[in-house]
């Protein structure tokens, strides 16, 4: 996507050296944009922990690339494995990272090690190229929902859609997942109009998605997380399309905390409610998402307190809570799949259940 007319990706190798690791620090988006130069596996567990990069199909990349500075120190047989383990252990809940990390094992592990640096960077490199392509006929599968919304209009108002968290560009390698579709209608013409949820306790819709369709120059709205209901009772509210950190085989959806309150409120509204996935984001390994999705618990602080820019443009966090009150901070939520409309994937659209992605991914051997 660009930024200012230039064309960047979330994640890149620096062009100068030609082995380091770019990435935008999206702490702090919206109000600065600064390129963060990644030269070690640490520091790029550090990223993930802290969330300069976050959004799973990009943390699985950034990961991946983790791995291949990890072995230009070391790549033996005991630097792969512990190196990996550490990576794949900075975040829980979204399975791209585990599945990244997999990924890159599988291929390097019989490699003599001489070898393993170059083939590590080659297949991060595809891991990042597929993720793109994925995303982009997420967004093309998904812009029929659009089209088809819009073409049953008797006026001129916009397609009104709901989103919640960050599931856009920045999320991903490009495009984004639930924002793919967003950017194709907006693109072609149609009319679109993006109700956008704050998604407190990090904001990341206020902050990245908001910053995200402004620069693309489509027109949303932000909004309190709690107002989502209440827009869907009165009818301003034509679909929801989230994205999700991990999907079960049987189409349970694990996404940013708060995802399953608006699933409810969608049901209860009759109004549509889709999930953009790249097919890496499905564990196919877990049938049932609340009781084995793990679902990361994070620092009461960003509970108690926000972060945000006074009038004299310097960044300040400021205490919300009274001293001494406790604080939690659950970073995810399961909606069960019956929630679910369905799910936009890169080869079409499904029902959120085991016979929807068995139908879809018929070469996926752990149906059982
Ligand atoms: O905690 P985050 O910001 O990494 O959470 C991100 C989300 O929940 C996104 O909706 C999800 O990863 C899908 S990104 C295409």
């Amino acid at each position: 996507m660009k930024i200012d007319g230039v064309s960047y990706r979330s994640v890149w190798i620096n062009e100068e050296d030609g082995w380091s690791v770019n990435i935008f620090d999206q702490t702090l988006f919206p109000f600065s944009r600064n390129i963060l130069r990644l030269t070690t596996p640490d520091d790029v567990a550090h990223a993930i922990r802290s969330m300069q990069v976050r959004g799973a199909p990009l943390i699985g990349a950034v990961a991946a690339y983790g791995l291949a500075l990890a072995l230009r120190n070391n790549a033996s047989d005991h630097a792969l494995e512990t190196q990996a383990a550490m990576l794949a252990a900075t975040r829980p809940t979204a399975i791209n990272l585990r599945w990244a990390i997999d990924r890159l094992l599988t291929y390097l592990r019989p490699l003599p090690e001489q070898e393993r640096v170059k083939a590590a960077y080659a297949e991060a490199g595809k891991i990042c190229d597929e993720d793109v392509a994925q995303n982009e006929a997420i967004g093309r599968h998904g812009l029929e929902l659009i089209r088809d919304i819009a073409s049953k209009r008797k006026n001129q108002s916009p397609v009104n859609i709901l989103t919640h968290c960050n599931a856009g560009w920045i999320a991903t390698v490009d495009w984004g997942t639930a924002l793919a579709p967003i950017y194709m209608a907006h693109d072609e013409g149609l009319k679109v109009h993006v109700w956008v949820d704050e998604t407190r306790p990090r904001n990341q819709g206020a902050a990245l998605t908001a910053w995200e369709l402004g620069g693309h120059g489509v027109p949303h709205t932000v909004i309190a997380d709690n107002a989502g209901g209440h827009l869907m009772q009165h009818g301003q509210v034509d679909l929801v399309i989230v994205g999700t950190d991990r999907v079960t085989r049987t189409g349970d959806v694990a996404n940013k905390i708060g995802s399953y309150l608006k699933a409810l409120a969608a049901r209860d509204n009759n109004v549509p409610f889709w999930v953009a996935l790249p097919s890496t984001t499905i564990d196919w390994t877990v049938s049932d998402g609340v009781k084995e999705i793990p679902i990361e618990e994070r620092s009461a602080s960003e509970v108690t307190h926000i972060a945000g820019r006074t009038a004299k443009g310097e960044i300040t966090s400021v205490q919300l809570v009274p001293d001494g009150s406790k604080a939690a901070n659950p970073a995810f939520d399961v909606t069960p799949a019956r929630l679910v409309t369905g799910l936009i994937t890169e080869r079409g659209c499904c029902p959120a259940t085991t016979e929807g992605l068995r139908a879809m991914f018929p070469e996926n051997q752990l149906f059982v």
